[in-house]
C-alpha cells in the first residue's frame, strides 16, 4: 500500500513538472512572438542610423528607458551622480601621484553623457589622448571604423586608436547607442567593440577554444552580459599599441597581472601604465573591470547576466519588454532582484550594504597601507636607498596598487563577487605592508651602512 502511494507520488509529481516545463516554453514562445510582433515599423532602420531618436520610432517604449539614462541617481556607493572621487577620497591623489587620474577622476554618470564626460574630463584637457578613447563612449563605432578603413573595421580600429583624441571626435555624433547592441535588421543582440571581439578570442583560445566569433558562437544568456562587457572593462588604451584587453591568460587579477608582467611593448620595455611620481615605480591602473570581476562571482556561476539585474523585465501594459533605463539595481531592487530571490526588499538591500560596507573597510585598510609604503619609500630615497635596493620595493608597490585599484575602480564595492573582492584586498594590504618593511630593514641599515662608506 505504502509503496502505491509512492508511486502515485511520483507520478504526480513528474506529470506537475512536465505541465510548469510546457508553461514555460510557451510563455517563452509568447513572449518571442509578442516582442516580434508589437512594434510598428515606422523608420527604416539600417547600419547608418546611428542616431537612437530613429530607432525610438520604431521602439518608443525601449527609447524611453534608453533617455532615462540621463537623470542623476544616488546610492550609498552608487548611481550616476556624485563628487570627484579625488575631493572623497584624498588617499588616491597620493596613490596616481603623476598620472591623468590623480588630476581629475570622476564617478561615471549614465549612457546618455557617455561622449560628453569624455569631452569634458581634464583628463582630455589636460593631457594627449589618444583616438583609442572613443572605443567605449561613442554610439555606432563599428560604422565609424568601416567608414575610416574603407570598409575595413580592422584597419579602422587601429587608424582611429592611432589618431589624436581631438581628431577622432570629429566622427563622434553620439554617446552609446542602440546599434551598439543591436543589429538594425533582426535586433538581434550584437557585440560591436573589435577590442571586445579579440580579447574574447585569446580568452576561449586558453579555454581550447578556436576562432571564437562572440555573434556567431555565444548563447542569448551569454550575449546579455557580453553587450555589456564590450565596454565595462579593464582595458589598455596608450598611445603605444593599438587598444587591447588583456585577458590572454584569463580574467582574474593575477591572471590578468601576469599577463601585462610579461607583455613587452615595441620599444622592448615591459608593460607599466605610468610612473609613480613619488616612488618611481612602474604602476598600473584598473579600468571598471565588472565583467572581470562579476565572472568569479556566483552569480556569474549561477549563469545570471549583466542584463537580469541592470536591466529587467518591466511590464508596459499587456506586454513585458526590457526596461532600458541601465542602472543601479538598488534603485530597482523588485524587479532586477526579487525575480529569482524571496526576501522582502529591505531584506535584499541590506545584504548587499553589508558586502559593500565590508569591502569599503578593506578597501580603505588597502589605501591606507599603500599610502603607507608609499611614504616610507619616499623617505628612504629622501635618505639616499640606492635604486637596485628599492628595486624589489618597487614590484610590490605594483602588486599592492594593481589589486587596490582592481577593487575600487570597479564600480560595484564588492557586490558583484565579494569573496574574491576580500580575497583580492587581502593581498594588497599584505603586499604593502610587505614593501614597508623591506623599507623599514634599509632604513635600519642605512646609518651601518654610512658608518662603513666613511671607515673606507
Ligand atoms: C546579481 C545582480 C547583478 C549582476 C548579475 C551584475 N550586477 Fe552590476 N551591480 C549590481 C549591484 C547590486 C550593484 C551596486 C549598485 C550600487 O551600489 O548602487 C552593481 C553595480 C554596477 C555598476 C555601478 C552602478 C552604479 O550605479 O554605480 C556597474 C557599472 C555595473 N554594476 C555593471 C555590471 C556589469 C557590466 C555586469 C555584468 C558583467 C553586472 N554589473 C552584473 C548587481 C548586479
Ligand atoms: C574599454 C572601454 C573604454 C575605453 C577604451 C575608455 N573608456 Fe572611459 N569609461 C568606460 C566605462 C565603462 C566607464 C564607466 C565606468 C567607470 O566610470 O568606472 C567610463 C568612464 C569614463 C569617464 C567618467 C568617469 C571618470 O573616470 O571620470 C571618463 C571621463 C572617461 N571614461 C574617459 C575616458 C578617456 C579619456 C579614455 C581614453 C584614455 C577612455 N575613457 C577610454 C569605458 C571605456
Ligand atoms: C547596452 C546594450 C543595449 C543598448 C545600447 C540598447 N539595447 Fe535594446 N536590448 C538590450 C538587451 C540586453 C535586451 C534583451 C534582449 C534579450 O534578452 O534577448 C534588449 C532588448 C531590446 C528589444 C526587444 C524587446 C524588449 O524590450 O525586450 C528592443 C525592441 C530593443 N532592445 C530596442 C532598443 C532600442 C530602440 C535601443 C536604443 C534606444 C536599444 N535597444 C539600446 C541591450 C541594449
Ligand atoms: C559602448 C560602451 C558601453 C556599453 C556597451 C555599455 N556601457 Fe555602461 N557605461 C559606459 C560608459 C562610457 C559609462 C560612463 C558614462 C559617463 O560617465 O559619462 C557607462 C555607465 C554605466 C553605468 C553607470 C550609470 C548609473 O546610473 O549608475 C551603468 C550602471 C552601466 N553603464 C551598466 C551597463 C550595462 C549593464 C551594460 C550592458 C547592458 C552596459 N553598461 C553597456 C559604456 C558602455
Ligand atoms: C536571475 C536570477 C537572479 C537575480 C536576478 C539575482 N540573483 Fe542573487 N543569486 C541568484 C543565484 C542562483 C544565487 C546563488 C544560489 C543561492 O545562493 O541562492 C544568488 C546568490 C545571491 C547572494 C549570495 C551571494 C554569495 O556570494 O553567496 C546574494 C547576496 C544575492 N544573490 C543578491 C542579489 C541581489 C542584491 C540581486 C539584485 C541586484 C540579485 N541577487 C539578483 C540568482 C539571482
Amino acid at each position: 500500500m505504502k509503496s502505491f502511494f509512492s508511486y502515485l507520488l511520483v507520478m504526480v509529481l513528474a506529470a506537475l513538472v512536465t505541465g510548469l516545463l510546457i508553461a514555460f516554453l510557451l510563455n517563452i514562445r509568447d513572449r518571442k512572438e509578442e516582442a516580434k510582433s508589437r512594434h510598428v515599423e515606422v523608420a527604416q532602420l539600417s547600419e547608418d542610423t546611428i542616431d537612437p531618436k530613429i530607432w525610438g520610432q520604431n521602439f518608443p517604449r525601449e527609447y524611453d528607458g534608453y533617455k532615462k539614462t540621463s537623470i542623476g541617481t544616488h546610492t550609498q556607493y552608487g548611481g550616476s551622480e556624485g563628487i570627484s572621487k579625488l575631493e572623497q577620497d584624498p588617499r588616491l591623489k597620493i596613490i596616481f601621484a603623476g598620472y591623468a587620474f590623480g588630476v581629475d577622476y570622476n564617478p561615471r554618470r549614465g549612457h546618455y553623457y557617455s561622449l560628453e564626460d569624455q569631452k569634458e574630463t581634464l583628463r582630455t584637457k589636460k593631457f594627449n589622448q589618444t583616438g583609442s578613447c572613443l572605443h567605449c563612449h561613442v554610439g555606432g563605432i563599428k560604422q565609424i571604423y568601416e567608414k575610416v578603413g574603407n570598409g575595413d573595421v580592422q584597419a579602422g580600429f587601429e587608424q582611429v586608436s592611432a589618431m589624436p583624441l581631438k581628431d577622432a571626435w570629429q566622427y563622434a555624433d553620439h554617446p552609446v547607442a542602440c546599434t551598439d547592441c543591436h543589429d538594425p535588421k533582426t535586433m538581434e543582440l550584437r557585440v560591436t567593440r573589435p577590442g571586445f571581439s579579440k580579447g574574447i578570442k585569446a580568452l576561449k583560445e586558453k579555454e581550447g577554444i578556436k576562432d571564437y566569433n562572440p555573434n556567431t558562437s555565444a548563447s542569448r544568456q551569454e550575449m546579455r552580459t557580453y553587450v555589456c562587457a564590450q565596454c565595462h572593462v579593464e582595458y589598455y588604451c596608450g598611445s603605444k599599441e593599438t587598444l587591447f584587453y588583456p585577458w590572454n591568460n584569463g580574467l582574474k587579477v593575477e591572471e590578468i597581472e601576469d599577463y601585462y608582467n610579461n607583455y613587452k611593448f615595441k620599444d622592448g620595455h615591459r608593460f607599466f601604465d605610468w610612473k609613480h611620481e613619488i616612488t618611481g615605480a612602474e604602476v598600473l591602473k584598473a579600468q571598471h573591470p565588472e565583467f572581470e570581476l562579476w565572472s568569479q562571482g556566483v552569480h556569474s556561476k549561477s549563469g545570471v547576466a549583466c542584463a537580469d539585474c541592470h536591466m529587467p523585465y518591466v511590464r508596459e501594459g499587456a506586454t513585458k519588454i526590457t526596461d532600458h533605463y541601465v542602472r543601479s539595481p538598488l534603485l530597482n531592487v523588485s524587479r532586477a532582484c526579487l525575480q529569482c530571490h524571496h526576501f522582502t526588499e529591505k531584506d535584499m538591500l541590506d545584504r548587499v550594504e553589508n558586502i559593500q560596507n565590508q569591502t569599503r573597510k578593506l578597501l580603505d585598510r588597502s589605501e591606507d597601507a599603500l599610502v603607507a609604503l608609499i611614504n616610507k619609500v619616499a623617505e628612504a630615497k629622501k635618505r639616499g636607498a640606492l635604486e637596485k635596493d628599492l628595486a624589489a620595493i618597487y614590484e610590490l608597490q605594483r602588486k599592492a596598487q594593481w589589486r587596490e585599484d582592481f577593487i575600487n575602480a570597479e564600480n560595484s564595492m564588492g557586490f558583484h563577487a565579494p569573496q574574491e573582492a576580500a580575497r583580492i584586498l587581502a593581498e594588497s594590504i599584505d603586499y604593502a605592508r610587505q614593501g614597508e618593511v623591506l623599507v623599514q630593514t634599509l632604513l635600519n641599515q642605512a646609518p651601518a651602512q654610512q658608518k662603513e662608506e666613511a671607515a673606507k
